[in-house]
């Protein structure tokens, strides 16, 4: 039962406001409940067999480990690999009561590919853009609305920006790594095992393990213990 579930249906004891009130009402409870957890798990199968029907054709490896849950509808671009760790989690399981959201993983290139480790929980609409390589460790959370891309995907140069993808280097973020929200990692920026970028930075430069940075630039803010 969500926490919400658990206000509406419980009081301060522990004990359902259901048995006390009516026990037909602890009956509802339970019901919409178990209908909750039942429609969620459908929506994922769905979203999660739509993404493999549609993707797999025109990428070069879709490999989408055993319990990766797709709250929201996962959406895929390009031609290059995707590979998702086991227990990984894409969106928020009330983006539907919520106006919804989406997650892009985008591996442009036959030799793109973006690698993501297993117990990961990816929050809606997140998008990961890679040209070259975009790995994530295990046990990440990765704030609303991240953008990750290992590109500039356009040259500074006025006379050849929109013919060239820029610079382009592959961006590695570790374990255990927690992504505050909106927040955009740009090319070539590798986040060690255990660190936090508060909500809305833009990294822009490697973020040593433990440590806590934020900002625009982000910068270290602390060590963590
Ligand atoms: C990073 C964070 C966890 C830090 O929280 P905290 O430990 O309570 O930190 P504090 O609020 O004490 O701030 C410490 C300093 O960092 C600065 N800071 C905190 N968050 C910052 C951010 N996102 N960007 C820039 N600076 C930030 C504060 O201004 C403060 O600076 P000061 O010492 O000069 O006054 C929190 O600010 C944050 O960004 N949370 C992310 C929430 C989120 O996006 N969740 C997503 C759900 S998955």
């Amino acid at each position: 039962m969500d926490s919400t579930k658990e206000s509406a249906c419980q009081d301060g004891r522990g004990n359902t406001l259901g048995d006390k009130i009516n026990p037909s009402m602890s009956l509802l409870c339970r019901f919409i409940d178990c209908s909750r957890r039942y429609s969620l798990r459908l929506r994922s199968t769905w979203y999660r067999r739509w993404f493999l029907l549609t993707e797999r054709p025109r990428h070069r490896t879709i490999d989408l480990g055993l319990g990766v849950t797709c709250f929201v509808p996962l959406r895929g671009g390009g031609r290059g690999s995707i590979r998702v760790g086991n227990e990984t989690k894409f969106g928020s399981p009330s983006a539907h009561r919520l106006g919804n959201g989406e997650v892009m993983l985008q591996a442009n290139l036959p030799e793109s590919e973006i690698v993501i480790g297993r117990d990961n929980w990816f929050n809606n609409n997140t998008m990961l853009c890679a040209l070259s390589s975009i790995r994530v460790g295990d046990n990440c959370r990765i704030g609303q609305g991240v953008f990750i891309m290992d590109a500039d995907f356009h040259e500074i140069n006025p006379a050849t920006r929109n013919r060239s993808e820029g610079l382009v280097r592959p961006v590695t973020i570790g374990n255990n790594v927690w992504i505050g929200s909106r927040t955009t990692v740009l090319k070539g920026v590798k986040i060690g095992d255990n660190s936090v970028i508060g909500a809305m930075s833009l990294v822009t430069k490697e973020v040593p393990e433990n440590t806590l940075v934020g900002g625009v630039p982000a910068r270290v803010i602390r060590k963590l213990e």
